[in-house]
């Protein structure tokens, strides 16, 4: 009898009678039909549709399959409903098995005429690579199965219900099954028949599955090679590796030198199964992982992860990505040096993982599970810890490992997400160990890690981390299981939440996985903004994330938490994760100065294949260029320091002179680019400072004042009480000192360390509301003072300032601005200095040429990708449109910066900056056509209209980004508290 599981039960693993189910590995040289394009469809609004299953559907809408329903017409219309996101919480009544009767549900038609050879011998099959979330499938009428596991494979035998002629497919698929407790994965909930569909001839005596075993022997240079079949009883299958002459039976293990695969030389052997029915082709690596006296290793080499996680996302398609989308992943990937993926928290499309294979990224694939709708219940009912519930998990990891296990990329299986605790856990565990003993287990859910092989958290902080690196985390309360995960490598399988502006503060955490042995790295948490494409009202197209749907229940922006924005451009903090993760790390010696510190982070390649370029920078412009004259030979893990002489030679002692600040950069560049990398690559950059710019000569013009009572200082007009009226010509609207900035995600949440959140303690000081009273202005010889206070209202903190005027010239003024925090305050401030509005028409037009770090953003704790230089954009180019708009485009370092304004050239130079008692390099520069408020208030960047200001804040200093949004906020070392800051500024219009 075939048992015939409702959407709503847990009781038949896939639907499908396990032994016909058989996750082909490899490409085959039999033939198969896609089953991917239009198909006739209808929506119903519960699981029982009425619909015949040999109703044709004649008169019935079309879908693209592969794809989302809700998707479907998407973004000029819904007729299938809306996306919807919740991170945590399930949309629907926590009610397992059982699901509302109110359940969308898709009936799908096509025909597809079978060759009539396929019938001579053999079986057909139906494949899915992936619906969401349950479907029954019938084929002329006859129901032949169901099946679940949304991100996983299902095969049917549909060769009885064949006819000749056309055939006729019916899938009902039901968004809502029981298996959705299992997939509460942080991510939109999306329905349909998303990944590709096929019929597939299986010849008699074919290939079923190929289990490949593939290792590396680093002690010998030998690959170990066993290749087991399942195929049908009498027939052999013989294992031929052409390019390595072998050619052995099914099952026997064979040794030969072969070079290995890992991520940075991924070396792939075609390997070709074969019986007299079929031939299929297999793209081996020989690898192996292991973990030696703690530490995690391929082919007996310590490796670093330097990962991220990674969702399947387009934000017109949803999860149904293209191979082209997956391409561009793993080159972006590969071009900001991440090496390692955890597929959260799902079993990727299988193309992805054949270019993990191929370009050379480290992969842990997940198995498709998360219960974390569960947690707020206190894991109430959670499947994870419910026998019933065990063939349904157990089912979920076979099919996992059965489909993906032959790829070398995979150097871990994770059990899931999220899904707390229980007997399942160990029923996955053992259930993958059966089938693949050769690679280790991951589940962070088991923080003793009874069940698994390496310890996992996320987001700690990184003193924590520390301590796990040394050995010296707090005991568990079972003494053998503490024993136990003493001995295992320790990953970050989430840290660094990359929400918006940040994440802030890698190498916190990066200095110490290169540190300490035990410590195998970490993925950034996540790859991409899921930002889907919808328009507003008036048809401006825009990423919309929870809440834009009408979405009764929903987590708003927290889906938009990448590295990149919604339409895959990096954002800032993918380029400095490049700059964090690179292979060559150059970074100044924080013991000796002029000097750099090279670190080669491969695990198996010399640094024999790059070249050093260098350059000295004087006050932004490169004065000189060279090539350091040795060979570097670095070792895998090696050190070395090189002083700036040692590389520059004579030059350097050429610019010392130079009243500029002089710097010297150093790159890392492959004398051979990899085919995808992109112009400009490096594998490593930093810079050190040669010699500080000399100071400003001192002012020595005489302000004047005239008739109707103004003061000119040089080019600016201060009105008779000494608020700034004009700069150059240009009226300035607003000039004050600011603490402010439009909150990040990241300020804007408390972090999971912190009592209070930056942006409560910023709105608790009145940071939002800042006005500042001008007290007076004297003139001391021929400096003009002003004094004044800034604070907001209802609180009595706030800032005692004063503004030294001073004339240059006719052209030049000179200000030194004294902020001085009074009060108490409740915690940090986001910036300290002057905020200036220019009336500007056209402001976002305006182009910046400043010298100071660039060309991208920098934080206080976001600093490593940007080289000080002389750079040019426009206002607007300054600017990173996140998804949902907040604080970006600081520049700091900058030592000058000339506006193109209307009127003509306004120039900024930074004289001496000092911070408490921390002399600083340059200013923290910023500038928009929007004020932060309405930067604020905007909830896409679209609604951001140029008010006709140009806003510059020139700061002392700036607060760092943190990842408070999930995790730690800014650390101490980049934490602005109110303190005294003096900076100095001169406005030069016209030059
Ligand atoms: C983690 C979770 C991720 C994601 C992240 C926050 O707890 O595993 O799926 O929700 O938090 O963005």
């Amino acid at each position: 009898m075939v048992v015939r599981p409702s959407h709503e039960s847990v009781v038949v693993p896939n639907g499908v009678l396990p032994a016909r189910f058989r996750p082909r590995a490899g490409g085959t040289d039999r033939p198969a039909l896609s089953l991917d394009g239009e198909w006739r469809f209808r929506l119903f609004p519960e699981a029982s549709t009425g619909v015949d299953p040999a109703d044709r559907g004649e008169g019935w809408d079309t879908i693209e399959v592969p794809g989302h329903w809700q998707l479907a017409q998407a973004p000029d219309a819904w007729p299938y409903g809306r996306p919807a996101y919740t991170n945590v919480l399930f949309p629907i009544p926590v009610d397992p098995p059982r699901v509302p009767r109110e359940n969308p549900t898709g009936e799908y038609r096509r025909t597809v005429t079978v060759p009539p050879s396929w019938q001579e011998d053999g079986r057909v099959v139906l494949r899915f690579e992936g619906v969401d979330s349950w479907f029954e499938v019938a084929v002329n009428g006859q129901i032949l199965a169901q099946s679940h596991g949304s991100r996983l494979p299902t095969e049917i035998d549909v060769t009885d219900a064949l006819v000749d002629g056309a055939n006729l497919v019916a899938v009902r698929v039901t968004q809502w099954s029981a298996p959705t407790y299992l997939e509460d994965q942080d991510q939109w909930w999306l329905s349909g028949i998303f990944r590709s569909v096929s019929m597939e001839h299986r010849p008699a005596g074919g290939v079923d599955h190929a289990t490949v075993v593939a290792e590396y022997d680093h002690t010998t240079g030998e690959g170990e090679l066993r290749v087991d079949v399942e195929h049908d009883a009498g027939h052999q299958a013989r294992i031929t590796v052409p390019e390595l002459g072998i050619n052995v039976a099914a099952g026997e293990t064979v040794r030969h030198p072969v070079q290995p695969w890992s991520a940075e030389h991924p070396r792939l052997y075609d390997v070709v199964v074969s019986t007299a029915a079929e031939q299929v082709t297999l793209r081996v690596g020989f690898r192996t992982v292991s973990t030696v006296d703690g530490v995690f290793r391929v082919n007996g080499a310590p490796v670093k992860l330097y990962g991220v996680n990674r969702h399947e996302f387009e934000p017109a398609r949803g999860r149904a990505v293209t191979p082209e989308t997956m391409l561009e992943d793993v080159l972006l990937m590969k071009q900001h040096h991440v090496n390692a993926v955890r597929t959260s928290h799902y079993p990727p499309h299988p193309h992805f993982l054949d270019l993990c294979d191929e370009h050379g990224l480290y992969v842990i694939d997940e198995n498709d599970l998360e219960t974390h709708g569960f947690e707020p219940l206190g894991w109430r009912g959670n499947p994870t810890d419910d026998p019933q519930w065990t063939p349904v998990l157990v089912d979920r990891v076979t099919r996992m490992v059965r489909r993906d296990a032959h790829h070398p990329s995979i150097i871990m299986w994770s059990l899931g997400n999220e899904s707390g605790e229980g007997c399942n856990v160990e029923a996955m565990a053992s259930a993958i160990r059966v089938l693949d003993g050769s690679r280790p287990l991951h589940y962070e859910g088991d923080w003793s890690s009874e069940h698994v092989d390496v310890y996992s958290r996320m987001y700690p902080t990184s003193e924590e981390v520390a301590l796990i690196g040394r050995g010296e985390e707090a005991p568990l309360a079972d003494g053998s299981l503490d024993s136990r995960r003493r001995t295992l490598p320790f990953v970050l399988c989430e840290y660094a939440h990359a929400m918006g502006n940040g994440p802030g503060g890698l190498t916190d955490y990066l200095d110490l996985v290169d540190e300490h042995p035990r410590l195998m790295g970490g993925f950034v948490w996540e790859w991409m903004d899921h930002g889907i494409a919808t328009r507003a009202a008036d048809g401006t197209p825009f990423h919309g994330y929870g809440g834009d749907f009408g979405e009764e229940l929903h987590d708003g922006a927290f889906i938009a938490d990448g590295l990149l924005l919604a339409d895959r451009t990096p954002s800032p903090g993918l380029v400095e994760l490049a700059a964090a993760y690179a292979p060559v790390q150059v970074v100044p010696d924080l013991h000796r100065p002029q000097t750099f510190r090279l670190r080669n982070r491969y695990a198996f390649t010399s640094t024999e294949h790059i070249r050093l370029e260098w350059a000295l920078v004087a006050g932004g412009d490169v004065v000189a260029t060279g090539d350091y004259a040795a060979e570097l030979s670095l070792a895998p893990g090696e050190t070395r320091i090189l002083t700036v002489s040692e590389l520059t030679g004579q030059a350097v002692q050429d610019v010392r002179a130079s009243s500029e600040a002089v710097w010297c950069t150093l790159r890392a560049v492959p004398r051979e680019a990899p085919a995808w990398a992109p112009d400009g690559f490096h594998l490593g950059a930093g810079q050190v400072l040669v010699r500080p710019a000399a100071p400003l000569p001192p002012a020595s013009g005489v302000p004047t004042r005239t008739a109707e009572g103004n003061h000119h200082v040089g080019p600016v007009v201060l009105d008779a009480v000494g608020r700034i009226l004009s700069i150059g010509g240009v009226p300035v609207r607003l000039s004050r000192v600011d603490a402010w900035r439009a909150p990040t995600d990241n300020d804007g949440s408390r972090s999971w360390y912190d009592a209070v959140g930056d942006d409560e303690a910023w709105t608790k000081a009145g940071l939002t509301r800042l006005h500042e009273r001008v007290e007076g202005l004297v003139r001391e010889g021929d400096t003009l003072v002003v004094t004044a206070r800034c604070a907001g209202a209802a609180t009595d903190c706030g800032f005692a300032v004063r503004y030294e005027w001073r004339t240059v010239d006719h052209s030049t003024a000179d200000l030194v601005i004294t902020i001085r925090p009074e009060g108490q305050w409740p915690g940090s401030v986001a910036r300290l200095g002057l905020l200036l509005a220019l009336e500007q028409a056209d402001a976002g037009a305006v182009t910046v040429d400043w010298t100071g770090m660039g060309p991208g953003e920098s934080y206080a704790d976001s600093t490593l990708a940007a080289l000080t230089g002389r750079w040019q954009h426009t206002v607007d180019e300054l600017g990173t449109r996140y998804t949902r708009p907040q604080e970006n485009g600081a520049r700091r370092g900058v030592t000058r910066a000339t506006f193109g304004l209307a009127t003509g050239p306004l120039t900024l130079t930074a004289g001496e900056v000092l911070v408490g008692d921390q002399q600083v390099h340059g200013i923290e520069l910023t500038a928009r056509p929007w004020s932060d408020a309405a930067l604020h208030a905007a909830d896409h960047p679209h609604e951001l209209v140029p008010d006709g200001s140009l806003w510059v804040h020139v700061d002392a200093a700036g607060h760092g980004l943190g990842s408070a949004a999930c995790g730690p906020g800014v650390l101490a070392s980049a934490m602005l508290r109110p303190a005294p800051v003096t900076m100095q500024v001169r406005f030069s219009a016209g030059q």
